[in-house]
């Protein structure tokens, strides 16, 4: 009997039990501010914690800064403090970025910190007990100058493939091609500008290989998107790599129990960085971190992440995670890039917008709302468009949503005291309002938000032709029909706490406002379901502009202060002596060009070409093929031998003869007034023209 007594008490009441979920961003890295390509995430993330929250469920959401690794070592050097002190200073202004964009972390931590530390040993431990760490000597590119072995970003030099020149130790931005920095022409570090040498160091392998069931089993049971699942497979078919987890000092992180000088790179413990946010959180408000992360924990954990890390989190950190002893997340999200007006975010262009450049001009919100009608739940890219982004919050926002209860609140307010009536003029359409509450719900859970901002923005139209069919200011002006009046005014109220509430996981500004001008929370656990019954006999504050429109000329300040070369701030910036060209490019820009002397080492007709010739040109121990349009004036015995400026670094071209590797420089109205541009005669192959 006690038992039976005992055990019922012990069963949670499965009609009244709320989902434990804990909900993850990716990291930022603790060297660079947040920008607004960052802010996709974290607003989609927040955006879904909100209306997961408002659902009624117990959501926690942590983040941290990502504080190790080699960047910020080399970020502090040069400024000449420690990277306790840069992260420190840097991870300050993130919190206030996030939270000026009403980001609700539980809590935000670092993961340079002692949590982190511990579970990053525990794992690093789990694996080498289990047999999945290898050791093997490799060797590496030092650069003796600075001390320090060059991770292959670092070092630059010529493609081996397709010999563009200046390009990555890791992969060609030019041909596409990847490689080992070892493979690369001519590498020179890119801190010191000598060329690497080459060392031998022991470093730490995690066998994935090992983990191939285990991740087969778990990527393959729904918790990623279809894209993302198909990209695994090819990963699985590549077969799985080791992982090398250990870096030499000097370096910026944890340094691994027991091997003096060694560290764990700082993709081993930057996931671990979730855990360690939550414990911290766990251990500040008595939470029971188990009950979240042990293997067999019933609590949900979900991570949002962008496209281009996919790999650590679909692959690493479930097998370290299973080798830990601890639960692998119940899905991960991955978003697309952004891209401002159709372009990678670029400073030249002032497109490359800070946070706090964006906050010194707009409303968060405004923002917000912007990402949430364009995220959906596949891995697409979007673009911010400014002409776009004005006129989607002008129109949306102001001119739908907040019209609904600007049209309506000063009868209320004047000729009804501030008080809604006893009676909705048409509860049916209220209740179409309300019913659409379950839908919105299904639709944030699925992320599926452009979606719902869609349904939402149709409801809108359909009060505001409500407020237009039942015209209740010729009501006011006729007088007399004061009941009327009074439940058409209160069912636009109510129609816009009702559409007001389903966007208050996007808009927590705004809804804050709402919420005072209503004088009844919509944005609280249980609130969506409070909307059945509709707001009558209640008093409401007097209509204050709940949000303005944006200004053009708003869009151009933002981009102006974005747009900063890089003069001293505090001077004001010299003025232009020109007019601006249309498509006027930096110094920056211009110093991209690789210009090259180079030696025409052969020339020949083009088979079926009107205007070219082919060359083969000596870049001083490389040689290019060149197609170039100057067969009108030139005959080709006559080219070889000369001196030419090229653009080296120019994307190899396809053409319908073959691939151009470059392009040579001339000058000249065309025809047979084509002059190639020469260097001296005594210029060397090869010599970068300044
Ligand atoms: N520190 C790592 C993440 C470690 S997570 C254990 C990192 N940091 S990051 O600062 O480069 O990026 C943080 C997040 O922002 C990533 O999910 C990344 O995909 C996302 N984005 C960074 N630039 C972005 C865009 N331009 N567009 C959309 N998301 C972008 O990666
Ligand atoms: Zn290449």
């Amino acid at each position: 009997m006690k038992g039976v007594i005992s055990s019922t008490l012990a069963q949670p009441d499965i009609f009244t039990m709320t989902r434990q979920i804990l909900v993850t961003s990716a990291l930022p890295y603790a060297n660079g501010s947040i920008h607004l390509g960052h802010l996709v995430e974290y607003v989609q993330t927040d955006t879904w914690v909100r209306a997961m929250r408002l659902a009624g469920h117990q959501v926690y959401y942590v983040c941290a800064d990502d504080a190790h690794g080699t960047p910020i070592m080399l970020k502090a050097r040069e400024e000449g403090i420690s990277p306790e002190a840069l992260i420190e200073r840097v991870g300050e202004e993130h919190r206030r970025d996030f939270e000026d964009f009403h980001i609700a972390f539980n809590h935000y931590h670092s993961t340079h910190s002692e949590e982190n530390r511990h579970f990053s040993e525990h794992i690093y431990r789990s694996l080498r007990t289990g047999g999945h760490i290898d050791q093997r000597t490799i060797s590496q590119a030092w650069d003796p100058i600075e001390g320090l072995f060059l991770p292959d970003r670092f070092i630059r030099g010529t493609c081996p493939r397709c010999k563009a020149l200046d390009q990555y130790g890791d992969n060609c931005e030019s041909c596409g091609a990847t490689y080992e920095p070892t493979d690369l022409i001519d590498a020179v570090s890119a801190l010191s500008g000598t060329p690497p040498e080459t060392r031998e160091s022991v470093h730490f392998f995690v066998k994935l290989s090992h983990f191939e069931p285990m991740l087969s089993e778990w990527t393959g049971s729904g918790r990623l998107q279809s894209e993302v699942t198909n990209k695994l497979q090819e990963w699985f078919t590549t077969g799985l790599m080791d992982w090398d987890i250990s870096r030499d000092a000097p370096y910026f992180g944890f340094e691994i129990p027991d091997q003096p000088g060694k560290y764990f790179y700082v993709w081993l413990d930057a996931p671990i960085g979730y855990m360690a946010s939550f414990k911290h959180l766990c251990d500040r408000d008595g939470l029971d971190f188990d009950a979240f992360w042990d293997r067999d924990s019933k609590a949900e954990l979900y991570h949002f992440i962008g496209k281009d890390i996919l790999y650590f989190h679909t692959l690493f950190w479930p097998a370290m995670l299973s080798a830990g002893g601890f639960r692998t997340p119940s899905a991960v999200y991955a978003h697309g890039f952004l891209t401002v007006n159709g372009q990678k975010m670029s400073k030249s262009r002032g497109t490359f917008i800070t946070a706090r450049a964006y906050l010194n001009h707009f409303d968060p919100d405004y923002l917000r709302y912007y990402f949430v009608a364009k995220l959906n739940s596949r891995v697409e890219d979007i673009d911010l468009n400014l002409e776009d982004f004005v006129q989607r919050v002008n129109s949306d926002l102001v001119g739908k949503l907040v019209n609904i209860a600007s049209r309506c609140a000063g009868f209320i307010e004047k000729t009804f005291d501030s008080r809604l009536g006893p009676r909705l003029d048409n509860p049916e359409l209220y209740d179409r309002f309300a019913s659409y509450g379950k839908t919105v719900t299904e639709r944030y859970e699925s992320r599926e938000f452009s979606r719902a901002v869609r349904e939402i923005m149709a409801l809108a139209d359909e009060a505001n032709q409500y407020i237009n069919d039942r015209q209740p200011w010729v009501l006011a002006r006729e007088g007399g029909r004061a009941e009327e009046l009074h439940a058409i005014c209160s069912q636009g109220i109510n129609l816009f706490r009702v559409l007001a509430s389903y966007l208050a996981p996007a808009l927590p500004a705004l809804t804050d406002r709402i919420e005072r001008f209503l004088k009844t929370t919509i944005s609280r656990p249980g609130d969506w379901e409070r909307l059945v019954e509709p707001l009558l006999d209640h008093d409401i504050s007097p209509f204050e502009t709940l949000l303005k429109r944006i200004e053009t000329q708003a869009i151009d300040a933002m981009t102006n202060d974005t747009n900063q070369p890089a003069t001293d701030a505090d001077q004001p910036a010299p003025a232009p002596d020109h007019e601006p060209f249309e498509d006027e490019i930096t110094i920056d820009d211009f110093s991209k060009i690789d210009l090259r002397v180079a030696r025409v080492v052969h020339a020949q007709q083009v088979e079926g070409a009107d205007k070219l010739l082919q060359l083969t040109l000596d870049l001083g121990g490389t040689e290019r093929n060149v197609f170039a349009g100057i067969k009108s004036a030139y005959e080709p015995d006559a080219l070889i031998g000369r001196l030419v400026i090229v653009v080296a670094n120019l994307a190899p071209r396809k053409m319908r003869f073959g691939v151009s590797q470059g392009m040579v420089l001339a000058a000249g109205p065309g025809g047979t007034d084509i002059w190639l541009l020469s260097p001296d005669t005594g210029a060397t192959p090869g010599t970068r023209v300044r």
